[in-house]
């Protein structure tokens, strides 16, 4: 599993990588070696004892080599597919009301604010700041309705490095907070100058979405207006779906000649190969038949589903329609801003399944960790440049050490990697994340972006 370098090779480690493929949860290469070339892309992985072929076959020095501690491994970046960063001031806050009310309540208002780049800045800094810590390498934005503080965080996931996905939200619909909502025509030309600003910017890393926020914030006009947008321009689509019973019985109401939830965004040409929707905790399995037959995929969000009381998502039932799932925080809905979170909450989803079903096939840690990282990347259709340790790719990695000096694991003795991982995931945190890369490019510790 190695291939002729189509450039030089920038740095080579040698320890315990473990990531997912398609074919195993867990793939553990104990004494491997990962080369990495200049473009940030991963040259070859190979074993410890390779180490004088691969030496001459890539044209490194063996001397150059990064020896890993027993107690550290690499494992994929995390790929939070839904977070919004526009809510990131109130986390941890305001989770004591249903969906709809707690959207008027407290989300419409501090999104109104962002037309204010001054505090605009202020948040996304410390967004992206604090998920690339946690170890989010990708994260799939939705930031607010105003275009040019969306642009701000395109420019801040760049500058810091982050591989993001960044949404300005589409609303023309508001009985809630009426001011907080655009007419259609400004929806659709304020995205158009959004997509062409970002692309002219050509950030690498950082990707324009079509984001209706979600069918009662938006007429069927405009849906089908943003649908036309993404198809003529090829773009990755975001929004939410299903996520509590009073919203799926609104999106009746609003839309009577719809089938579904999931059928009101078909129609307008909103679920492709490309979207991501977030929550679905209430879709029914012929909905989950149209997520798999257009090739649309979910952003399992629990930590969000359980603090708004929203519903829980039978991630099991997911899999079993092969409907492609990543993990999301779904910040501020979700409290906690760490996909490691993510990952627990997942678990506990799972095991709340088992408990009210003792049928039910609970979750392994292995196959969270899968999709946490490697199901993320097919969520987000960017499993071609991200999501494992094949060659070919970026390489988007966590250096962990799980026995960090001022972390949170006391390790007793060495354990071994997969119970090194398992443990990492229930009990770690950042004090656990000695380096972060993304293309291949060491983005943690931070560096603060020097002022053009
Ligand atoms: N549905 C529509 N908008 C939102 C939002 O901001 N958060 C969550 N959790 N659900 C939504
Ligand atoms: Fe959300």
């Amino acid at each position: 599993n190695s291939v002729r370098p189509s450039s030089a090779i920038a740095y080579v480690y040698r320890g315990t990588f473990v990531h997912s493929t398609q074919q195993t949860a867990l793939q553990i290469l104990e004494d491997a070696l990962l080369g990495v070339d200049t473009e940030g892309k991963i040259a070859f992985i190979g074993e410890g004892k390779e180490l004088e072929k691969l030496s001459q076959t890539f044209g490194f020095s063996t001397s150059e080599v990064t020896q890993l501690e027993q107690h550290e491994f690499f494992m994929p970046g995390m790929i939070d597919t839904h977070i919004h960063a526009s809510q990131y001031s109130y986390a941890g806050t305001a989770l004591d009301l249903p969906l709809l009310q707690w959207l008027n309540t407290y989300t419409f208002p501090v999104e109104s604010r962002f037309k204010d780049l001054e505090f605009a800045h202020r948040v996304y800094t410390q967004v992206v700041k604090r998920t690339l810590r946690n170890g989010t390498t990708t994260a799939c934005y939705f930031a607010t309705i105003h275009t040019d503080a969306s642009l701000l965080l395109g420019k801040i996931a760049n500058d810091f490095g982050q591989r993001a996905m960044v949404g300005k939200v589409c609303m023309d619909r508001n009985n809630g907070v009426k001011h907080y909502k655009e007419s259609a025509q400004e929806s659709q030309d304020e995205t158009c100058r959004f997509i062409k600003e970002l692309l002219n910017k050509k950030y690498p890393l950082v990707k324009p979405v079509v984001t209706p926020r979600f069918a009662p914030s938006c007429t069927g006009a405009l849906l089908g207006q943003l649908g036309a947008i993404a198809k003529n321009n090829n773009l990755h689509i975001q929004s939410h779906i299903s996520e509590n019973v009073e919203e799926v019985q609104l999106v009746k109401e609003l839309f009577p000649e719809s089938e579904s939830y999931t059928d009101v965004y078909h129609k307008y040409n909103l679920l492709t190969d490309k979207t991501v929707m977030a929550h679905g905790c209430h879709l029914t399995d012929e909905e989950l038949d149209l997520f798999r037959e257009t090739g649309a995929s979910l952003s399992h969000c629990p930590n969000s589903n359980f603090s708004l009381c929203s519903g829980v998502l039978n991630v099991r039932n997911v899999l079993k329609h092969k409907v492609k799932l990543g993990l999301g925080t779904d910040v501020a809905g979700g409290y906690s801003a760490s996909m490691l979170d993510a990952v627990r909450r997942t678990l506990d989803a799972s095991k709340v399944l088992t408990i009210q079903d003792p049928e039910h096939n609970t979750l392994t840690f292995e196959e969270v960790f899968r999709l946490a990282t490697l199901g993320g990347s097919q969520a987000l259709s960017l499993d071609d440049i991200t999501g494992n340790f094949e060659v070919g790719k970026d390489f988007d990695a966590l250096r962990v050490n799980v026995a960090a000096p001022d972390g949170p694991i006391d390790l007793i003795q060495y354990e071994g990697p997969k119970t090194h991982l398992e443990k990492f995931l229930n009990l770690g945190d950042d004090r656990n994340i000695m380096e972060v890369f993304v293309a291949g490019r060491k983005v943690l510790p931070l560096t603060e972006p020097t002022a053009e």
